[in-house]
């Protein structure tokens, strides 16, 4: 679906957006990223993500010069000229920081100047029978990065890792992948994360388990909260899983997607379970107070 972008400040429809094949973003990877979207219209928990943001960029030694309201800005006027929300669709933002443009040389005093990337479209919702019925994912063998490597915590545009695992995942028929740590234990999705639910409480890996601190995540901690359901974190292994009586994952663009097969292997009673309904029900709920509530949700 066509893309409305914004290079630097300059806005343009996707086929006249560009930049550099020597921004160090294309040649090493060497950038950062959120996903966000907007209902009614604002753009969901935009402090958070933009909290996250910095914290990727600090853990990389990359200065991003642009203030939160500067950012803001540049979404509300890219969203615009997109010509979106309309009454039916929302908006899917995409920012990325980059190096930015310099010599063949992994000292980053050849690149003073990051490249901030804006892509929006139109948010595509996943299609009702996922959340109706649930999906099916692989437990792939690529393992989440090493936090002594790209750590997890860092939302990275270097994705090999994650598009392997993805693709190992798609040619197995699943919706995602799960990765477990390099110490065997449960990590999160490929591009989003994992709860199980056992006796009642949804159960999701810590984040020192080695994996991205979803935004999703860290808000069904307060929807839990608030529907009565005990949110918590557990060291998670496979036999937790398949054991479990329901799991799901979470993410900006998902929300909570029941699962109900793991590989040949059914979860729970293969169907959502009330856990997991109540959960998305609950997030729903507050996505949709919070933004209808004050201009910009944090
Ligand atoms: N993905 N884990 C990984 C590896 C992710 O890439 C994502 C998000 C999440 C969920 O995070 P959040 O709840 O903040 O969206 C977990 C986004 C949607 C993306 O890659 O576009």
């Amino acid at each position: 679906m066509a893309a409305t972008v914004n290079v630097n400040g300059r806005v343009s429809d996707q086929e006249h957006a560009s930049i550099s094949i020597f921004d160090h973003g294309f040649l090493f990877g060497e950038g950062i990223y959120e996903t966000l979207r907007t209902y009614n219209g604002q753009p969901f928990l935009f402090e958070r993500h933009m909290r996250r943001l910095r914290t990727s960029a600090s853990m990389i030694a990359l200065s991003i010069p642009l203030t939160d309201p500067q950012i803001d800005a540049r979404f509300r006027e890219t969203v615009t000229a997109a010509g979106l929300p309309t009454k039916d669709r929302e908006a899917y933002i995409r920012i990325l920081v980059t190096r930015g443009i310099g010599e063949l040389t992994y000292d980053p005093a050849a690149t003073p100047v990051p490249s901030i990337v804006v892509i929006v479209k139109p948010h595509v919702e996943p299609p009702a029978d996922v959340f109706e019925r649930g999906v099916k994912v692989a437990l792939v063998p690529i393992v989440r990065n090493h936090p002594g490597t790209v750590n997890p915590l860092i939302k990275s545009n270097s994705l090999l890792n994650n598009a392997l695992a993805m693709q190992e995942a798609i040619r197995r028929g699943g919706f995602e992948g799960i990765m477990r740590n390099y110490k065997g234990e449960l990590a999160e999705c490929t591009q989003s994360n994992l709860f199980i639910v056992k006796n009642g409480a949804a159960l999701t890996p810590p984040v020192d388990a080695g994996l991205l601190p979803g935004i999703t995540r860290e808000y069904l901690f307060e929807v839990g909260a608030g529907a009565g359901i005990s949110v918590r974190e557990q060291v998670l292994h496979d036999a937790d899983l398949f054991g479990a009586d329901e799991a799901f994952l979470t993410s900006t663009t998902r929300e909570v997607v029941p699962i109900v097969q793991v590989d040949n292997r059914t979860i729970g009673s293969g169907t959502p379970g009330p856990v997991t309904l109540a959960l998305l029900e609950g997030f729903r709920r507050k996505a949709e107070s919070l933004t209808s509530l004050k201009p910009t949700a944090s």
